[in-house]
């Protein structure tokens, strides 16, 4: 249980500046269960707080924890350069409470995209340490072999990379795609591994984190949700059948 000003409430929640939100409020512009609050000074309990502004509904959330269905031709970087930004999917008040790609993909991958603000959830997931498995679905440009599965996953060596990178699991889907989980989230990894063991890789999905499956979210491309701790507990290092 806490509570906080309304003022302090709308501005940790990305509604702009303390001044701006401030003016939202004495404007007559946000409401709690249906009455208009005026009072910016009013302390009110955050926990399941549901409030209106301009006639739309929002709860607080300490953190924002989401996941997006990314569509291609969009960039995970802070300073897109050559396409938009992930971040322009997201409403526009997201922005403002610095949420950010936990990890990223290139701008022509697609599928799950885990988002958030909460800096130690963000370190907690990308770092190398955990191991949370990623599962991709790569389209092939060559057909897809035994030789090629079996080279993902005895491990194939990356230019730059000190030792061999292998797949955790490796499968063959159809004749020009395969599903490759792989734990670590090296630059291009997907893409480089496919080249290193002699295809290449003319499209790819990300359709699961830990246990999280993109299905279940039932996103369509481009769309987002925020998610529950249910689902935030399955983003986690598990053992693979
Ligand atoms: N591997 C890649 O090559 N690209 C991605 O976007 C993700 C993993």
């Amino acid at each position: 249980m806490s509570k906080l000003s309304l003022d302090r409430i709308l501005q940790s929640q990305g509604f702009g500046t303390r001044k701006y939100c401030r003016e939202l409020i004495e404007d007559g512009e946000v409401s709690i269960a249906g009455e208009v609050v005026r009072q910016y000074k009013q302390a009110i309990e955050t926990d399941g707080l549901r409030f209106h502004i301009f006639d739309e509904e929002w709860e607080y959330r300490e953190h924002l924890y989401i996941v997006l269905n990314k569509p291609a031709n969009f960039e995970c970087s802070r300073k897109p350069s050559h396409h938009p930004g992930v971040l322009t999917l997201l409403p526009e008040q997201f922005s403002w409470r610095d949420v950010q790609p936990v990890g990223r993909l290139d701008h022509d991958t697609t599928g799950m995209l885990l988002m958030s603000d909460d800096g130690p959830f963000i370190h907690s997931q990308s770092s190398p340490k955990r191991h949370i498995p990623k599962v991709y679905v790569a389209t092939t440009a060559d057909p897809v072999t035994a030789e090629l599965v079996n080279a993902l996953l005895a491990g194939v060596q990356l230019h730059d990379e000190p030792a061999p990178l292998a797949a955790l699991l490796c499968r063959q889907l159809d004749t020009n795609s395969i599903e490759i989980i792989l734990e670590q989230g090296k630059y291009h990894q997907v893409k480089r591994m496919l080249a290193a063991a002699g295809n290449h890789c003319s499209f790819l999905r990300r359709t699961a984190i830990g246990q999280l499956t993109l299905d279940s979210l039932e996103l369509e491309e481009g769309e987002w949700c925020y998610l529950t701790p249910e689902q935030l507990a399955l983003l986690v290092p598990h053992s693979l059948p």
